[in-house]
Order: structure tokens, then C-alpha cells, then sequence
């Protein structure tokens, strides 16, 4: 059985055809309108989402699939019942579950005492289908990731982890702008150094934002509070002040960079207005990419 938990248990190659094969869904949605028939898809939700509950949801009704949803205050997961009685229960009902969630480590666990597929739809720690839909959206606006300088700034947490890896194994070229005491974990540093050995990639810290946004091809960028870490958001707000994407940012990045986010965005905080409204920003398209990558992911591990 295979879990979509962690890009880091992909190839490169299936990666590459993850993006094609979400690439084939977006432009001709109608041939794979039935490939899920008679599957069941549980989306289990301890935190707040508008896009991947909409994609998986959506995504999985589009495939042919049936799809039900708890919301966080439904199930509680560990507290009202121990996650591996949960997992077991869905297992016989369910053909793969959506788990978004706080400590990673809850995935694991999860997918530990699961007998159908996990998909990672967030944990504190990564957010790969959320990579998946960034790699399709670079791809598709600016060609061959490889080609580009893609420079993330912000938190070093779940997005960023997951377009690290991304990024090493696929061999393209990731610089980072993130504040002391935010960078990535350093074993997501240590095995995406291994990575590029073998993928000529290269992942790379830069001492400021100014520094790291010269020449970009893809300058992105993701909250400074997380969900989970709202206690640290006035703290937070002083450490990433200067690190936000704006006007001046963009104006020293390649012409025709595009500007990218995850969602939500917070205006004045992370990225100003005028970026995201900009001709650069490309936020909603990547938002749309979302649908295309969740039924590529449903359909790839469904159809193993
Ligand atoms: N980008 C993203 O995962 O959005 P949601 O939190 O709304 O799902
Ligand atoms: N880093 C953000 C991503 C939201 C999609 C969070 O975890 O809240």
C-alpha cells in the first residue's frame, strides 16, 4: 500500500509523473471522470481549510468517488477516541483518508494502524500535496523547473519543508530567506543535501531577502503564523518583518518572475497588497492547480 505522506518517499521520476498525470487531468478532466467509481474518500480535518478540503472533496466527487468530511470539533482525534481506533474504524470503510493535522508524528501514527492509503493534507511539518500543485504551477508557467531560481521566504516549516524536497529531488534551485531560529529542520537540510547530490539541485540559504531575491524566477511565500503557533503571532510579526515580499523585492527579481503563495495570505504581513494583486502574482492559479494535483494524488494511489 502506498501513503502520500512525505515527498521524500518519491522518486523523481514519480514525481514527474505525478505532475503529468495532474497535467492530463487539468486539460482533459472528462477522460478520468469515472476512474474512482465505487471508492470512498475520508477527509479528517483537526484544523481549519479552504482549499485542501475543496480540492480533495471536490477533487474526489470529480473522479467518480464519494467523499465525507469531519470537521475538528467532530471526531477529536485522541481525545474522544485514540487515533489508532479511529484508523482502524475508517480502514473498513473508507478506501484512503485525507488526514490534515498538528504533530506529524500523528500522521505516522495514523497511518501505522491504517490498512488504506494516508494522504497528508498538512501537518505542522509538511504539506506536500500543496508542493505538488507548486511544482505544476512553475512547470506550466515558466517550464522546466530545473531552469529556474526559486526563492521561498518566510517560515521554515510545513510548505517550506515540502518544497525543499521537492525541489532536491527533482534537481531545481531553491534559495531561502528565513529568520534565525525559523529555518528548516535540520534533518529536512541534511537529507535534501543528499538529494541533490544525485538530482543537481541546490538548496541554499541567503542572509537576507534582498540578497535572495535578485535574478528570482519564482519568489514565494507563506504566513509568518501558522496554524497552531497563533500565541506567537505578535512575536512573530517583529522576527519576519523583514522578510516580507513587496514592490522593491520584485522589482530587483527577473522580469517575468511570477509571485507565489500558498493561501491564505495576510496582506501587510508576509506579502503587501500590491504584490499579490500585481501582474506577477500567480496565487490563484496555483490555488486552482490544488484541484488538478489533489485528483492526480487520489488517482495515482488509488489506481496502484
Ligand atoms: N494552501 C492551503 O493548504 O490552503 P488551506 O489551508 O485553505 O487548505
Ligand atoms: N504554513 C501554513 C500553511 C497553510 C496552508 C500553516 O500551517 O498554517
Amino acid at each position: 500500500m502506498s501513503h502520500f505522506i512525505s515527498l521524500k518517499y518519491f522518486s523523481s521520476k514519480e514525481i514527474e509523473e505525478l505532475v503529468n498525470l495532474a497535467s492530463r487531468i487539468k486539460s482533459k478532466p472528462s477522460d478520468f471522470k469515472n476512474s474512482l467509481t465505487g471508492k470512498s474518500v475520508g477527509l479528517l480535518f483537526e484544523k481549519s481549510s479552504l482549499r485542501t478540503k475543496t480540492a480533495f472533496y471536490i477533487g474526489a466527487l470529480q473522479l467518480g468517488a464519494q467523499a465525507i468530511y469531519y470537521a475538528p470539533e467532530e471526531v477529536k482525534l485522541g481525545e474522544r477516541e485514540e487515533i489508532c481506533d479511529v484508523s482502524r474504524s475508517l480502514s473498513a470503510y473508507l478506501d484512503l483518508v485525507v488526514l490534515r493535522t498538528f504533530a506529524h508524528e500523528r500522521i505516522l501514527e495514523f497511518a501505522k494502524f491504517s490498512s488504506v492509503p494516508i494522504v497528508n493534507g498538512l501537518s505542522d511539518f509538511l504539506h506536500p500535496s500543496q508542493a505538488l500543485a507548486d511544482i505544476l504551477t512553475i512547470q506550466d508557467l515558466k517550464g522546466d523547473i530545473k531552469k529556474q531560481k526559486i526563492v521561498y521566504s518566510g517560515d521554515g516549516n510545513n510548505v517550506c519543508h515540502s518544497l525543499i524536497y521537492a525541489c532536491a529531488i527533482l534537481g531545481a534551485n531553491l534559495t531561502l530567506a528565513i529568520p534565525e531560529g525559523y529555518l528548516p529542520a535540520s534533518q529536512v537540510l541534511d537529507e535534501a543535501g543528499s538529494y541533490c547530490k544525485i538530482s543537481g539541485g541546490e538548496i541554499k540559504i541567503a542572509g537576507s531577502i534582498e540578497e535572495a531575491g535578485r535574478g528570482a524566477d519564482v519568489l514565494y511565500t507563506d504566513v509568518w503564523t501558522s496554524m497552531g503557533k497563533e500565541s506567537e503571532k505578535d512575536e512573530r510579526k517583529k522576527v519576519f518583518k523583514n522578510f516580507q515580499i513587496d514592490d522593491k523585492i520584485l522589482a530587483q527579481a527577473k522580469s517575468g518572475c511570477i509571485v507565489m503563495h500558498c493561501l491564505p495570505a495576510h496582506r501587510g504581513e508576509e506579502i503587501t497588497a500590491s504584490v499579490v494583486e500585481g501582474k506577477n502574482s500567480v496565487v490563484f492559479l496555483q490555488a486552482e492547480n490544488r484541484l488538478h494535483a489533489a485528483k492526480a494524488i487520489l488517482n495515482y494511489i488509488l489506481k496502484k
